[in-house]
């Protein structure tokens, strides 16, 4: 399918998340079978691409990303020929597929590491990262980065859990066992990869202690873009280009100057970067510290990316994924559902750049709370629950895991109003929210005003028309505490989107540079319906916008 590698720029990607995303075979976890019988709902929203989180054979330490065999599929999900056959579908229905690369670290069950744990003189010994003594470093996911292992006699580096150790790819033997991973699924047909940690993979030579007081932060200098990093993603990307494929790196702390080392020039080796200083606008880090929501802090790291790519590299949109909890109970309301669901939609998929839906995101999921640290299932929520602020209430460590686990965006995506959410005919592997009387899929389907059928607009309206494809951003009032307010433009053509964060109505101004000028309502989550294609007045006086309020104008 892969005539030119740039249809990623006028594509909408879809994740799936697919252990809880449709259950085809009532087992209670989802599948391919159920991915298979939902494509046709994906081409009815409008996307053009599906990123699937890992499909692999995993022990599940973290849910797919602690991967004991790259060239299966788990068989709770399916086979290698049922996913050839949603990969086939997915293609007849125009939808493009990528998968989940993860090669900075495997699962301990792996094969290659139960080989290399056993002596220092065989052919794995040297695929992981072996110490006599461990350094200071902390692991992202529990506790500290190594792990002592009685059968070697020697730490092992995990910079995640400890089921995740990390793989040497300093040894020339692992960087080959990449580049056979990743023509495994070209053959197939895979139209690319999306890149865990990809950022992380070169360690500095020594592994020297971190200097820095906070755990992680301190020594992520050693192990972010390190010394070989370039050269590795090379030879990845020279595979990738023998079949035009695309390759997505996710880039946990990356910033503009080292992202667009990837990204830019003769040793290009990305297509994009998921960057993550706009999930920081109500946290330190997502599972960490919790602040509260600051619009600001959210325009400021979506213009810095905004501009800073601009002419020279490609976005990558999104606000949820499988790592973060659902965007409206963060930066919108749950109160105000369908109204902060459909303006934080208008917020980021005209912005310039590739979108991504998280599944359920599309119908505005909300975060769950359970009531005890039991009933989670995140490695990492866990602990969090148990390593920080030890001496609060177990109330109030509980309402942080609420806020902040990984968990809210895993539970089942939510069909229909009948048992179980219509995700699955058995036992749901984990706790469906309960609001899904109210908020699925089939009702939102048959709702003209609905999040879904808001989300199928915007994508409709996003992709016929260049301006608001490939078309120069531009902010308004960046220092304004309510509103944002962004234009895009190209050749002559001109969209003004406004979205309010507010909870009360509030007067707008218009930005200077259009007072005056007529403007055409494109769109609106507001019922101004019966005002859209009309030409527009908003310089009357007093003109407010409602709570969560978003409009797209064309300046004429
Ligand atoms: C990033 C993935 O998105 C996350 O889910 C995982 O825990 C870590 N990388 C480690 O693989
Ligand atoms: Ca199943």
């Amino acid at each position: 399918m892969n005539e030119s590698r740039d249809w990623f720029k006028t594509a909408v990607f879809y994740q799936i998340w697919v252990r809880s995303f449709k259950d085809g075979n009532g087992d209670g976890i989802g599948d391919l079978y159920g991915v298979y019988d939902k494509l046709e709902y994906l081409q009815s929203l409008g996307v053009n691409a599906i990123w699937f989180s890992p499909l692999y054979p995993s022990p599940n330490a973290d849910y797919g990303y602690d991967i004991s065999d790259y060239c299966n599929i788990h068989p709770e999900y399916g086979d290698l020929d049922q996913f050839q056959k949603v990969l086939d579908r997915a293609h007849e229905l125009g939808i493009r597929v990528i998968m989940d690369l993860v090669v900075n670290h495997t699962s301990d069950e792996h094969p290659w590491f139960v080989e290399s744990r056993k002596s220092g003189d065989n052919p794995y010994s040297d695929y992981y990262i072996w110490r006599d003594k461990p350094n200071n470093w902390s692991s992202v996911l529990e506790g500290k980065a190594w792990e002592y292992d009685e059968s070697r006699g020697q730490y092992y580096l995990h910079l995640f859990a400890r089921k995740q150790p990390d793989l040497n790819m300093d040894n020339p033997k692992v960087r080959e066992e990449v580049k056979k991973i990743l023509r495994f699924w070209l053959e197939m047909g895979v139209d690319g990869f999306r890149e865990d940690v990809i950022n992380f993979i070169s360690k500095k030579e020594g592994l020297p202690n971190s200097l820095g007081i906070l755990p992680i932060i301190g020594e992520m200098r050693y192990y972010k873009d390190g010394p070989h990093i370039h050269e590795y993603m090379q030879e990845f990307r020279d595979v990738c280009n023998e079949y035009n494929a695309v390759q997505i790196g996710e880039g946990p702390m990356t910033t503009v100057s080292s992202a667009l080392k990837y990204l830019t020039g003769r040793r290009k080796s990305l297509d994009m970067m998921f960057s993550f200083d706009h999930m920081t606008a109500d946290c330190l880090f997502t599972e960490y510290l919790h602040l509260p929501f600051k619009l600001v802090r959210l325009k400021k790291a979506f213009s810095k990316w905004q501009y800073s790519l601009e002419g020279k590299a490609w976005n990558t949109l999104y606000l949820e994924n499988h790592d973060h909890p659902r965007v409206i109970s963060r930066y919108g309301s749950e109160k105000h559902h369908r109204e902060s669901g459909t303006m934080l939609a208008t917020a980021y998929l005209f912005l310039k750049g590739t979108p991504f839906i998280y599944q359920g995101q599309e119908i505005g999921m909300t975060n769950i709370r359970l009531s005890s640290i039991d009933q989670y299932k995140d490695v990492s929520s866990k602990n969090n629950f148990y390593t920080y602020h030890l001496k609060d209430s177990i109330e109030s460590r509980l309402h942080r895991i609420h806020l902040s686990s990984r968990d809210s965006s895993r539970t089942p995506v939510q069909w229909d109003g009948s048992r179980n959410a219509g995700f699955s005919e058995g036992d749901p592997w984990f706790t469906v929210n309960p609001n899904y009387v109210s908020v699925n899929v089939a009702k939102q389907d048959a709702e003209a005003d609905s999040i879904l059928n808001y989300y199928r607009q915007c994508i409709r309206i996003r992709q016929s028309s260049p301006a608001l494809l490939f078309g120069e951003y531009r902010e308004y009032y960046h220092g304004d505490p309510n509103f944002y307010v962004y234009s895009r433009s190209l050749d002559g053509e001109t969209y003004l989107i406004i979205c309010s964060f507010a909870r009360e109505r509030l007067p707008v101004i218009l930005p200077k540079q259009f007072r005056g000028i007529r403007c055409r309502l494109i769109l609106t989550n507001y019922p101004r319906e019966r005002e859209q294609g009309r030409e527009y007045d908003l310089h009357s006086p007093g003109f407010r916008l409602y709570p969560y309020e978003a409009m797209v104008l064309r300046i004429s």
